[in-house]
């Protein structure tokens, strides 16, 4: 395997991956050094059965396209299997508890990833299983989008120290992975959100003691346009996430002066890419001229998500590496 197992952490196989914290900054960099080599080697035509008989189970709270169908051709590429749980045909939407889940499935399972709401209920199923537990997004938190999308930056920049990152619309669960992600790989962050939409205090004060220790920037404001000054990549993300349906219309009004459009795009770093978690609503967060444009990198960040989980499922899973 390349640099990647070269740099591998002792004792990273059963990590609960849940935000960024559970992870030190060498052992993100040495994930996303593995998503290259596991790029590398499928591009070439080389699949390595790095967790043949292994299982992840995979529960989703919430719809999805891109994680559930990339975690699951991981696994197919990795020679192991991984299993769809929804709560509606499981016994976990008719109220069997989250520890019995936990300890149910660790009896049959290597790996337990989970989409949900409350993020508290990730932190509950990690606490009585026995087997790793990754975040597959929550209300608070999605960070395997934002591993994929390090890399996406990484792959169009060369590198990621000393960029700066601007993130612009609601304070939310990928505005809170990529406040915690930037400072870990040397970048600077600034957020802009419309007033009352903020990303939670105690986030925000958790990465800038973690700024201070890099010595990068954080900027938290509500200034789209100072956000995005000389910024090297443009992030963002829908007005109303999942759950928050009944809010869309009444989020469009408050939110208009955040969408990203070609005028914002122009106050970025003349080479400055546009990055989105997807799905998008061109025309509310993004117009099409932006998001269709050279500058968008989009697609490269789905794509990501497929090398990124491969190197999450291996790092946590596998018994070769790490
Ligand atoms: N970006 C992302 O997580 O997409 P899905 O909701 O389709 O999984
Ligand atoms: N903030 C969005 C992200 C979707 C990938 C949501 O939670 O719905």
């Amino acid at each position: 395997m390349g640099e990647a197992a070269i740099i591998s952490q002792e004792g990273f196989k059963g990590r609960h991956i849940l935000d960024f914290s559970s992870l030190s900054s060498a052992e993100l960099k040495a994930v996303l050094a593995l998503a290259e080599d596991l790029k590398k080697e499928r591009d070439q035509g080389k699949l390595t059965p790095y967790l043949q008989g292994k299982t992840l189970a995979m529960i989703f709270e919430k719809a999805s396209t891109r994680t559930r169908v990339s975690f699951e051709v991981a696994m197919f590429e990795l020679g192991g299997h991984a299993l769809f749980l929804s709560d509606s045909t499981t016994q976990i939407g008719r109220g069997e508890t989250v520890p019995d889940t936990a300890r149910v499935l660790s009896r049959y399972v290597h790996g337990i990833m989970i989409r949900t709401f409350a993020h508290e209920k990730v932190e509950e199923l990690a606490k009585f299983s026995t087997v790793p537990v990754i975040n597959g997004l929550t209300d608070d938190h999605h960070p395997c989008q934002v591993m994929a999308d390090l890399l996406t930056i990484s792959q169009h920049k060369g590198h990621l120290n000393g960029l700066t990152i601007a993130y612009v619309g609601d304070g939310n669960n990928m505005a809170h992975s990529i406040l915690q992600a930037a400072p870990m790989v040397g970048m600077n962050v600034r957020i802009a959100t419309p007033p009352g939409y903020e990303p939670k205090a105690e986030i925000v004060e958790q990465v800038k003691a973690w700024a201070k220790e890099a010595k990068t920037k954080v900027w938290v404001g509500h200034d789209p346009f100072e956000a995005v000054a000389d910024a090297d990549a443009v992030y963002t993300d829908v007005w109303a996430s999942m759950g928050q349906e009944q809010e869309a219309e009444a989020r469009k009004q408050v939110f208009m002066p955040y969408q990203v459009n070609a005028q914002l795009m122009g106050n970025a770093a003349k080479e400055a890419l546009f990055l989105h978690c997807l799905p998008a609503h061109r025309g509310e967060e993004v117009t099409a001229e932006v998001i269709d444009s050279p500058a968008s990198v989009v697609f490269d960040e789905v794509e990501n998500r497929l090398h990124v989980q491969k190197a999450l499922l291996v790092a946590t899973m596998s018994d070769l590496w790490g």
